[in-house]
């Protein structure tokens, strides 16, 4: 039957099928979603509806290629009315203590996102979208789909596993719970094991119930049992344990259907340094830093991470920006923020190179050179380490991050966490152990190194899109469109029933 006329393929081609998204108002959500739209859109043949917010979606138009058919569309919103700074449309451009309200006041985007649908089946002459993908934030949007008759999915960038967490002890707040121990289980996810109060992002620790974001998460969260499935931009092969915990805590589909990463062409790229001073390294001598575009360390954390990475004797690549309670975007003072001399030593010695706020990722990632990479968890850089079978230095340091760097540590053996947060101590010689640990030939670094390997062909395998041999991620895609294909045509079929009846009386 798969290839034959009831196949997705088929009934994708027999017309073509309109798919909304609608990420929350933040770059590390906006990302994941345009790949899924990029991809979607070359690999199933449908076209995409881009909904955000005025000024995200100008950001958007400009970095798009002039050949990108991704219909872009404005909701209207104006952040003053929130209390928020005006022109301040995602979480890049406020402060941190912000961002519920950004999230509160996504909620009133709603009536505006039901017309918007509306005005979309209207303009298709009373054919709906074939499905609404919305942010795990979104929850809300899945109630707006059940009274439009439209399919509803959340789409999540982040690990099944991760995501398993982060959604347990916001329904369950378990470390409020404990009172004798700094240690706690998750009483819905027992696969977890233990969990360390010390993996708590800020939010999540000092939620009570009674807070704002517990009664945001709370309420939100829930709005995904009105939903018909969450896409999971991960694996089965390694993240099948996440992905069973939403399987029985929902009881809806969760799709895996990663990695989805951004083609190179839609890549910021900068100056080409960097991948030439690789090129001058031996194989597998280089360790890549980085803690992606939205975070950065303290600046004593700092002082301390460049001194392990001068004593470890490693070659490296360090993209760096201005410390915790600096502009991020500010210019790099390396004679301030950096042991003294260390910008001209490891440059005479040619042994580190410090590149300024954005380093193409994915091109050092796939270089020979590269051995292993010291990154915050967020799980697209998870993603890119491992599809090229890079072993990972974790250094979570918000959200589900902490629980990304536990799976990959505990369950899938390709990481170790050297520290945790932004403002924990952090010593020389423990960033050293662990360099040495990854990088050395040791039997954990081997060992560490071949899973790593395993990983990236097991990537490879779900992927692969051959007639009649499929992977996990192209058949859970498949599976994504069969169903929602299903609702609507029983919706067709109903409604046509309908007018039928009418018709007779
Ligand atoms: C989401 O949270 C907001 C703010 O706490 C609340 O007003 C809204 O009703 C919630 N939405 C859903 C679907 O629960
Ligand atoms: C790692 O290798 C370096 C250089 O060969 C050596 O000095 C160091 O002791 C090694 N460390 C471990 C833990 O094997």
């Amino acid at each position: 039957m798969k290839n034959g006329r009831d196949s997705p393929e088929r009934k994708m081609a027999e017309r073509k099928e309109n798919i909304v998204m609608f990420p929350f108002m933040a770059q590390g959500h906006i990302i994941p979603f345009l790949a899924l739209a990029i991809q979607m859109q070359q690999r199933n043949n449908c076209t995409i509806t881009f909904v955000n917010t005025p000024l995200n979606i100008k950001k958007l138009s400009s970095s798009l290629p002039p050949t990108s058919s991704i219909r872009l569309v404005e909701i209207p919103f104006c952040s003053s009315d929130h209390g928020l700074p005006p022109d301040t449309e995602n979480t890049d451009a406020i402060p941190y203590n912000l961002v519920i309200r950004l999230l509160e006041a996504s909620v009133s985007l709603r009536p505006s996102f039901k017309k918007l649908i509306q005005g979309l089946i209207e303009e298709q002459h009373g054919q709906r979208p074939l499905c609404i993908i919305a942010d795990i934030f979104f929850g809300w949007t899945a109630s707006v789909a059940k009274e439009l008759n439209v399919f509803h999915a959340i789409f999540s960038g982040a690990s099944g596993y991760g995501l398993a967490c982060y959604y347990s002890l916001w329904m369950n707040l378990p470390h409020r719970k404990v009172i004798d121990s700094d240690a706690f289980q998750l009483p819905d996810f027992p696969e977890a094991s233990s969990i360390h109060i010390t993996q708590l992002a800020t939010n999540i620790r000092e939620g009570d119930g009674a807070d704002a974001w517990s009664i945001y998460q709370k309420e939100n969260l829930s709005g995904w049992l009105k939903s018909d499935g969450i896409l999971f931009n991960t694996v089965e092969e390694f993240d099948d344990v996440g992905l069973l915990y939403f399987r029985r805590k929902i009881c809806r589909p969760a799709w895996p259907i990663g990695p989805v990463l951004l083609p190179m062409e839609n890549r910021a790229r900068v100056g080409k340094g960097g991948i030439e001073w690789l090129s001058t390294k031996p194989v597998n001598s280089v360790l890549f830093v980085s803690f992606g575009s939205m975070n950065t360390i303290s600046a004593s954390q700092m002082m301390n991470l460049a001194m392990g990475l001068e004593a470890s004797g490693k070659n490296f690549i360090w993209v760096v920006r201005p410390p915790i309670g600096f502009d991020i975007n500010s210019e790099f003072r390396a004679k301030e923020w950096l042991p003294e001399g260390f910008e001209e030593r490891i440059k005479d010695s040619r042994r580190g190179l410090l590149v300024y706020n954005w380093a193409p990722q994915v091109e050092i990632l796939s270089h020979k050179s590269v051995s292993a990479f010291l990154t915050h968890g967020g799980w697209n850089s998870v993603l890119e380490a491992l599809s090229h079978g890079v072993p990972m230095i974790g250094w979570p340091m918000a959200a589900e991050q902490f629980f990304n760097v536990k799976l990959l540590e505990e369950k899938m053996g390709v990481c170790v966490e050297v520290a945790r947060g932004k403002s924990c101590e952090v010593r020389c010689e423990d960033i050293v152990a662990k360099i040495e640990l990854v990088m050395n030939e040791t039997k954990t670094g081997k060992e560490m190194r071949r899973k790593a390997c395993q990983t990236m062909e097991m990537i490879k395998k779900a992927i692969k899109n051959e007639k009649g041999d499929k992977g996990s991620s192209v058949k859970a895609m498949d599976d994504f469109f069969s169903a929602a294909l299903s609702m609507r045509e029983k919706s067709e079929k109903e409604h046509c029933g309908v007018i039928q009846a009418e018709r007779i009386w």
